[in-house]
């Protein structure tokens, strides 16, 4: 609910368990008060300080400086003297920004707009209305409030109502002024192979930044952070949740001063981002999700999860059963053919499981990753009647059709670059860089983009795959486009992104019944921007199960179980295991959307038995993981992972304990269990829900020497 209390001048959202005030002031500008748990008690919390050296704005006299208070957005150049959110250059030639308030909007649902992805389905929207009378610019603020997650959406859009043109420099949507508090700051960290490492550092009187200059999202950081009280813990201490939906370059930073005062800043990167805005023209920057909670990491991370289900993934994917399949990738690489996929779909008919993905090297010249990048027909070697046949065959098993598709890339090797060497990004007068053999097309060229999509539209549009891996498997450099003009060059790695947007929306609606699923060497694009339009993404290419555990636990910290793809491989490469053990490599793919990635046409006798029962388990498994409240456990050792997953109405709920080391006699303690159920697991031990979250859960672990896992499945019988 958002209200305005016109004496106060307080504007205050609350959501079930949050509330966020601000105060309109010396009727001009928006003062931040206050973001966390719920309260009315606001009214002592506005104070106004002059210090020395506080710029004061002239007209106000030495009473209150823009750089002594907290405030909703900050201006460059004008009297706030942190780093700001919002940076134009005029028409005079300098940058100094200025926006006050002209007036606000409370209206219920969400705000319009914009070409980029959103969140659906708003409860109510607070429009924040500024003017800057110098660029003659409108600066509109929205805050679209989603009561039952806790979740704030914040974006912004800025209009010239001038006759002449501006550029944007900086424009971070979402700040958070915090005057009181000690935080730290929890990152999801990594690099490729190694993605969403949960790192806390404590925040120094610095700047710190967390930020992509890859034209991706990233391997290295995600566009996560959240503002975590000392000593957080997994069930309680306070967590402030802020993602940013964007796919492109993007920073979220931090500044505190001397004093504690501290600014949190997301946004597009101002390094690789400049826009010009012509009279007339409007601009949206990406929505960032903020979020609350005074129960923990896991409490930030249930609200974030139901954001993203309810709000951003494609409510026709999000709780639908997601086909369990095999991916040839890590078993024959680009040695696809015919023979191998039509053996690979008669085992996956046997195993249960529901679907092969034919992964890359289908399509032109491409027998590695040399050649063949946008040449989107069929290789008749490998598949002389076609796809269609092909999947009508693999159809014929009962198994559905998968298939893997990277349409933002091109190889120097190519038809398509021969046809149009001027289709990729690059700098006039310099050489490109490459990166995995390849190069990327220029999507800030909308001709480009169509030409693409036509291609792949036009090869698989009769195959209709029944699922569809979106791979990206460079990052960018060279960053110019010969299809932009000289001015609007700084504008290529945002319009780049729009083109990739627009490339989305065209396949994903070319083929609405395809569960796509995002990539990029892993999980180097892992954010809400694209789950917009994919409802799971590959976690990373790391399968061993040992490395990929820290993965999934960071990963989780901000994104649900149902977008987290987790195969089963059987690459050995951690020292534990003899040979790979599929029993400790389920346990682990169980922390997100489990699927295989192995050779399921030479497994033992015993082997496949235990993949059968490992199918047969997923399909009564998986509606919960999908749609349930994740719980990371606390109490273990580092080299221990433990969570459960709850559902909604805590009739069931899943557990699942996995240690790298020996097994221990020890008792784990649930959480958001109902106190009257007696809970019974497959073997029919029964446990009270007090039981099981006072004094825990005592652990039966398969004991494998130098690791031990436990899944355990329990049901509510009412007492
Ligand atoms: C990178 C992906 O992460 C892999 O799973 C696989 O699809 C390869 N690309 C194929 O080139």
């Amino acid at each position: 609910m958002i209200t305005f209390d016109n004496e106060s001048k307080i504007i205050k959202i609350d959501t079930e368990n949050t509330s966020y005030a601000m105060k309109i002031v010396r009727g001009k500008y928006v003062a931040h008060l206050y973001y966390g748990a719920k309260t009315d008690g606001l009214s002592r919390l506005y104070k106004e300080k002059i210090v020395s050296f506080a710029p004061y704005p002239a007209e106000e006299g030495v009473k209150f400086s823009l750089d002594t208070v907290a405030t909703e957005l900050s201006f460059f150049g004008s009297g706030d003297l942190k780093d700001t959110a919002i940076k134009i250059c005029g028409q005079n030639g300098d940058c100094t920004t200025l926006f006050k308030l002209e007036d606000f909007r409370i209206y219920k649902g969400g705000a319009k707009g914009g070409n980029l992805p959103y969140s659906r389905d708003g409860d109510e929207t607070l429009e924040l209305i500024y003017f800057d009378e110098v660029s003659g610019c409108k600066l509109h603020s929205y805050y679209t409030v989603y009561e039952n997650s806790d979740t704030l959406i914040r974006k912004a859009k800025i209009v010239n109502e001038s006759d002449s043109s501006v550029s944007i420099r900086a424009l971070f949507a979402c700040q958070l002024d915090f005057t009181d508090k000690k935080l730290d700051m929890l990152t999801l960290a990594g690099k490729y192979y190694s993605e969403r490492h949960k790192q806390i550092l404590p925040i120094g009187i610095s700047r710190q930044s967390i930020y992509s200059k890859c034209g991706h999202s990233s391997h290295r950081h995600n566009p996560f952070a959240a503002l975590v009280s000392k000593h957080i813990k997994e069930n309680s201490g306070e967590a402030y949740g802020v993602l940013f939906g964007y796919s492109g370059d993007f920073e979220i930073q931090t500044e505190k001063l001397f004093g504690g005062f501290t600014r949190l800043l997301a946004g597009m990167n101002r390094d690789t981002f400049e826009w010009r805005l012509l009279p007339n023209e409007e601009f949206y920057s990406p929505e960032t999700v903020l979020t609350y909670s005074d129960r923990g990491l896991n409490g930030m991370s249930q609200n974030l999860h139901d954001h993203i289900r309810k709000h951003i993934v494609n409510p026709k994917f999000v709780y639908a059963p997601r086909p369990i399949l095999v991916n040839t990738w890590e078993a024959v690489y680009f040695k696809i053919d015919n023979d191998v996929i039509l053996r690979y779909a008669e085992n996956a008919s046997h195993l249960g499981i529901d679907m092969i993905v034919v992964d890359d090297g289908w399509f032109g010249e491409r027998d590695d990753d040399k050649a063949a990048l946008g040449d989107w027909f069929v290789n008749r070697k490998k598949f002389p009647d076609g796809l269609l046949a092909l999947a009508e065959r693999v159809r014929d098993f009962g198994v559905k059709f998968g298939i893997w598709i990277e349409p933002e890339m091109i190889n120097a090797d190519s038809d398509l670059f021969r046809a149009h060497p001027e289709w990729v990004l690059g700098s006039k007068n310099r050489e490109y860089s490459l990166s995995r053999n390849q190069l990327v097309l220029d999507l800030t060229n909308p001709e480009v983009a169509d030409y693409v999509g036509d291609c792949i539209i036009a090869a698989l549009k009769d195959v209709k795959p029944d699922y569809i891996k979106w791979d990206f498997n460079r990052s960018l450099t060279e960053v110019g486009s010969a299809y932009l003009p000289k001015e609007l060059q700084g504008e290529a790695s945002h319009r780049f992104v729009l083109g990739s947007y627009r490339l989305h929306e065209k396949l994903t609606r070319a083929f609405p019944d395809a569960v796509f699923e995002g990539c990029s060497g892993g999980g180097g694009r892992f954010d809400a921007g694209i789950l917009h339009y994919v409802p799971q993404i590959w976690t990373s290419d790391q399968t061993d199960p040992v490395r990929r555990l820290p993965i999934q636990l960071g990963t989780s910290v901000a994104y649900p179980l149902s977008t987290m793809s987790a195969h089963v491989s059987h690459r050995k490469f951690n020292k534990l295991e003899e040979k790979p053990d599929y029993g400790f490599r389920f346990a682990v793919a169980l922390w997100g959307v489990t699927g295989y990635e192995t050779d399921i046409t030479s497994l033992s006798a015993d082997e496949r038995e235990t993949l059968k029962k490992q199918t047969r388990d997923l399909k009564k498994y998986q509606p919960l993981l999908l749609s349930g409240d994740l719980f990371r456990l606390d109490g273990l050792y580092k080299k221990e992972y433990a969570f459960a997953v709850v559902s909604k109405d805590k009739t069931e709920f899943l557990f699942d304990y996995i240690s790298v080391g020996k097994k221990r006699n020890v008792s784990v303690k649930l959480f958001g269990l109902n106190e009257n159920c007696v809970y019974t697991d497959e073997a029919g031990n029964g446990y009270s829900g007090k039981t099981l979250m006072q004094d825990g859960l005592k652990l039966q672990c398969t004991d494998k020497g130098k690791y031990c896992y436990s899944i355990r499945y329990f049901v509510c019988n009412y007492k």
